[in-house]
């Protein structure tokens, strides 16, 4: 997206969420990649006074303040914010009740307003016996009530590796968000809270460091099969400067809630495959998966989200197939940028990429 289109971006949507001006002092925890950048420089563009928080892997844009500090060191993280106060703090680094703990305590004064980039992997029935989907039927926000989700601060938060020993990996990270979006919401918060649960976030060719979308677009061109399950489920999917946009959004606005944040329209695995072949005008081919030995984005079960609650927060969302066939271009890019020295060129509808 051009600058002039991000800066349009971000006007309108936050013009769409109930008519709120973007917030002039934003504090934004993380913000040094992927959509996290763009979520930095849409507030910037839009006037807001920006400062990004993180321990210093990368300098923030120019305009942007800087403080350097990690977020789960309370001391160093007070001291280091100084007497800084914000109107909203979007939190994209959130993923334990631990941390939630401190930044309630830590923002309590210096925040009206508290938003935390979650994910729809609280939705995944998988990872708790507590979540219920119904196959067909896309999941709504009440699927997990942050005011009502047990916490445990007892359970190892502050070791990673302990956590995954514990937990597994895919627990481990969804029910971190879900336990860290109760502890916001516990009690009388200090701050409106928010929680935008985002889809699997596509888009931007190489900026995009999970490689997900690279995975898929790599083994169709190059004809490696594709490792799916039996019968795949489709699951939801959001462009990357769509879910900055949507924070920004959030953040405007004064709703204190869950929401989920997504295209519509769920898509498959081989549906997502079937695709990229199209566009590369090559045939995909199919494997099936074995345990932990799939592709990225196929699943077993049901999780797709209802998106009726963003729509009535007045956030939009462009269909899939408006953006996706572009994010798959963007991936073949910069697969062949990178393959440059192997001389591998990605063929899309007859066009080398
Ligand atoms: N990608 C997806 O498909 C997807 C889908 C759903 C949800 N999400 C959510 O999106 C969020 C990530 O967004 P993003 O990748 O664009 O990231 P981001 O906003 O750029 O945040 C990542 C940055 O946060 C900083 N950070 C990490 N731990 C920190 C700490 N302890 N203290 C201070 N700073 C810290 C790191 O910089 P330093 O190393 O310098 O500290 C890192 O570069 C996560 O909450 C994730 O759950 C992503």
């Amino acid at each position: 997206m051009s600058h002039s289109a991000e800066r349009e971006a971000a006007g309108s949507a936050i013009a769409a969420t109930t008519g709120n001006r973007a917030p002039r002092r934003v504090g934004v925890i993380g913000g040094t990649r992927y959509f996290g950048r763009h979520l930095v420089s849409l507030l910037r563009d839009a006037g807001a006074e920006v400062t990004l928080v993180n321990r210093g892997s990368a300098p923030p844009p120019p305009g942007v303040d800087h403080v350097r500090a990690d977020r789960d060191d309370e001391d160093a993280l007070t001291a280091a914010l100084g007497d800084r106060t914000f109107d909203a703090v979007i939190d994209q680094v959130l993923y334990t009740p631990a941390q939630a703990v401190v930044a309630r305590r830590v923002f309590a004064d210096r925040t009206p307003r508290y938003v935390m980039t979650s994910t729809m992997e609280v939705y995944d029935p998988a990872t708790s016996p507590l979540v219920r989907t119904t196959p067909g039927v896309p999941v709504t926000e009440e699927a997990v009530d942050p005011a009502h989700w047990p916490v445990d601060l007892d359970l190892p938060w502050h070791d990673p590796a302990a956590l995954v020993r514990h937990f597994g990996e895919a627990t481990a990270y969804a029910e971190g968000k879900r336990q860290a979006e109760a502890v916001l919401a516990a009690g009388r918060p200090p701050f409106g809270w928010a929680s935008v649960r985002s889809a699997h976030v596509l888009g931007g060719g190489a900026l995009d460091f999970t490689g997900r979308l690279a995975h898929f677009t790599g083994a169709v061109a190059a004809g490696r099969p594709v490792a799916v399950h039996e019968q795949p489920q489709p699951t939801s999917f959001v462009r990357h400067e769509e879910i900055a946009a949507a924070l920004v959004a959030v953040a405007a606005s004064s709703s204190v809630c869950a929401v989920n944040a997504a295209s519509a329209e769920p898509l498959d695995a081989v549906g997502l495959s079937e695709l990229i072949a199209g566009q590369l005008g090559t045939t995909a081919r199919y494997r099936p998966a074995e345990g932990a030995d799939h592709a990225p984005f196929s699943f077993d079960r049901w999780y797709p989200m209802d998106t009726r609650r963003a729509g009535s927060l007045g956030l939009s969302f462009s269909p899939l197939g408006s953006w996706l066939p572009a994010a798959v271009a963007e991936a073949a890019a910069a697969i062949t940028a990178e393959a440059t020295t192997t001389e591998a060129t990605i063929t899309i509808a007859g066009k080398d990429v």
